[in-house]
Order: structure tokens, then sequence, then C-alpha cells
């Protein structure tokens, strides 16, 4: 077996010891003589994979026991129709701080739903950075205020949580969930598809605080209906049950790391020494606002752009994949989440240092 470096945006790597214990799981789980991709979601054994998987995310996270931790479809996409949905709560207003790509796509799915109040933008500084809070215009009336925690794209990262001027506050953590410690009960509702940091593509966690649900806008379909789902453990359908597996096999993986801790500690070394060694060099660059440069997203650039495709193919020979920037943007991006080791981060600066010495 030959494993490279992936450094896709998602779906992205997932730790070597957790695809060998699927493998090993494949085809006969615990002596039950199937494979958990033939197994009920009803049955014992698939309700304990389930149950284990949200016991894992509860302690990784601390999460209080006001909050419902669901499971469900639709990806992040899904939720940026099902906030509104079930939010709202007889209000019509919603504020939207927009950082980014990311958060552009949940602004104009919440515009479907309810009148949106732009509380901030970093558009004109071609979404490099962070508005200060203090410049936020949040409407007291508005039914929550949500942001993008971690820019996929644009590689921008809040480093604290935001202050919601009394409004829950809701945020899309699809690309930095798990990277760091967090006080959930600052929030009101959090989200994330797994596929950057937790999992599989196909599933989608959301962790609520529960006297928000129950209210949903008339029409909405059961399936988006956060109360239902709480009520039937995620199961309103048949979930998707291999991702959900797999998602919990991660979370162990986690904790066997030494829970958040300890891995905010590793990513913080990866992506600080990557950004030293773009800021080092007169050859990279990287546009972001140093204070809000994120963790587990690096785009960098190069003055020449003919040489990008041979910086892409010559990455490729050394083991090292899916630099290439997102198509909006250009350039390069690292995605080096969690399971991302060192020594693939490693790995690239050492080629980024070599592919300089030959073409800068
Ligand atoms: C920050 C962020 N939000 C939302 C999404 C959309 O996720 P999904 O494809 O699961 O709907 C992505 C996907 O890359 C993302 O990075």
């Amino acid at each position: 077996m030959s494993r490279i470096y992936n450094f896709s945006a998602g779906p992205s790597m997932l730790p070597t010891a957790v695809l060998e214990q699927a493998r090993d799981e494949l085809c006969e789980w615990h002596d039950t003589g199937m494979s958990v991709m033939e197994m009920s979601h009803r049955s014992k054994s698939y309700v304990g994979i389930a149950e284990q998987a949200e016991a894992n995310l509860r302690a990784l996270l601390a999460i209080p026991s006001n909050y419902k931790v669901l499971f469900l479809q639709g990806g992040a996409t899904g939720q940026f129709a099902a906030i509104p949905m079930n939010l709202l709560r007889g209000k019509s207003s919603t504020c939207y701080v927009n950082t980014g790509i990311w958060s552009k796509k949940a602004i104009s799915e919440a515009k479907r739903f309810s009148s949106v109040t732009l509380s901030a933008s970093a558009e004109a500084d071609n979404f490099t950075t962070i508005p200060a809070r203090s410049g936020w215009a949040v409407d007291p009336e508005a039914a929550y205020l949500h942001y993008t925690s971690n820019e996929t794209i644009g590689g921008v990262e809040f480093q604290d949580i935001p202050d919601a001027g009394g409004l829950p506050l809701v945020v899309d953590m699809s690309s930095n969930i798990l990277s760091r410690p967090l006080d959930i009960s600052r929030f009101g509702l959090i989200y994330a598809g797994a596929q950057k940091n937790m999992g599989p593509a196909g599933i989608t966690v959301v962790i609520v605080r529960d006297d928000l649900i129950g209210e949903v806008l008339p029409g909405t379909p059961s399936i988006f209906d956060y109360q239902q789902q709480a009520d039937n453990g995620s199961m309103l359908n048949t979930p998707p049950t291999y991702p959900w597996y797999l998602l919990g096999l991660v979370l162990a993986w986690l904790r066997g790391q030494g829970g958040l801790v300890a891995i905010e500690a590793i990513n913080r070394r990866k992506s600080t020494k990557l950004y030293q060694a773009i800021d080092d060099s007169p050859f990279y660059s990287n546009p972001v606002d140093m204070a809000c440069r994120s963790r587990m997203n690096v785009p960098f650039k190069i003055a020449n752009t003919d040489l990008e495709k041979t910086f892409i193919a010559e990455a490729m020979s050394a083991g090292l994949a899916n630099l290439e920037g997102h198509r909006s943007v250009g350039g390069f991006r690292a995605s080096i989440y969690n399971a991302m080791p060192e020594s693939g981060v490693d790995a690239l600066i050492a080629f980024m240092a070599e592919f300089e010495r030959k073409y800068g």
C-alpha cells in the first residue's frame, strides 16, 4: 500500500488507522456475520454504533445536555435552508456575516426564507480579512446571527467566537470543527458536513440548543424538521449508516490522539510552519490578513502563473496531491485538516523550497 499526502479540501484525507480498522471490519463487524453496510439501522448492533458516535462527539466537544446532536443528510448546503426553516420561529429577519464564498451561499439560501441583514462583509477586501466586530450591524429583531468560522476557499478563519449581540449564534463549521476546543454554550446552532474533519461525505452534524427547536416554518418537510429528527434519533428515515459508522471511528481516533487540546497543538504547529515557509520566501505569497489566517486551508500563489502547472505536476510526482487552488481563485491551496500528518506538511515545505530553488 502506498498512500500519498492528499491536500484536498474535501472529501479529504482520513486517518490511515481509521481506514485500516474499516478495512478489517468491512466484511464482518464484531462477530455479527455481516458488514455495517448490511445492517438494519434499527438493529441493536447498529443503534450501538450510532450511539457511540454521538457519545464520542459529546465527549470531545463537551456538549452540554441541553443541546441535541443530529446526524443528517443533504450536506451543509441542506442546512443553509434547514436553519431558517427551523430557527425563524415566527420572525422574518436574519443576520449574516459575509466572509467568503461559503457565507455567500448560506446568505443566498437564507434569502429564500427571510429578510437578510448583512451584518458585515469582507467582499470589498476580496475576502482576505474579517471585518472588526465593532462595526457589525446586528438587528435585535433578527432570529439569529450566522457566520462561517472557516472559509475553506479563501483560507480565512475566525480565531475567536464573535459576540452575537444577544441573538442565537449560528455557525457553519464545516471546515474547522474538531480542530480545536470549543465553548458550545456560546452557540445556538453549529453545523458541519463531515467530509473535511470528521469522516466521509454523506453525513452532516447539527448541534442545536433544544429550546430553539420545535417551531418550524409552515410547509417545512419533515426530513428538515430538527425536532422530528431529534425525537427519532436522526432516524426519521434510513440514515447514511456507513458514513455514520466511519464518522464514529474518526471520533474515537481523535479521542485516542488526546482530544481537541492535543489536536489543536498539532494543527497550530502544522499551520505555523507552513505560513512561515510562505512568508520567509519571496517566491510564495498568501493574501490573508495574518490575524485571520486559517489553520485548515492555506492558499498560496506564485508570481509567475505559467509555472503553476509544473508545480502541480512535480508535486504529484513527489507524492503531494490536490494542491490546486479552488477554480474561483486559482493559485494553490493546501488543506491540512486533522488527518494530515505533520510529516505531510514537512514534505510540502521541503518540496516548495526545492521548487523555488529550481525555478525561483
Ligand atoms: C465552509 C463550507 N460550508 C459549506 C460547504 C458545503 O458543504 P456540502 O457540500 O456538504 O453541502 C462547504 C463545502 O466545501 C464548506 O467548505
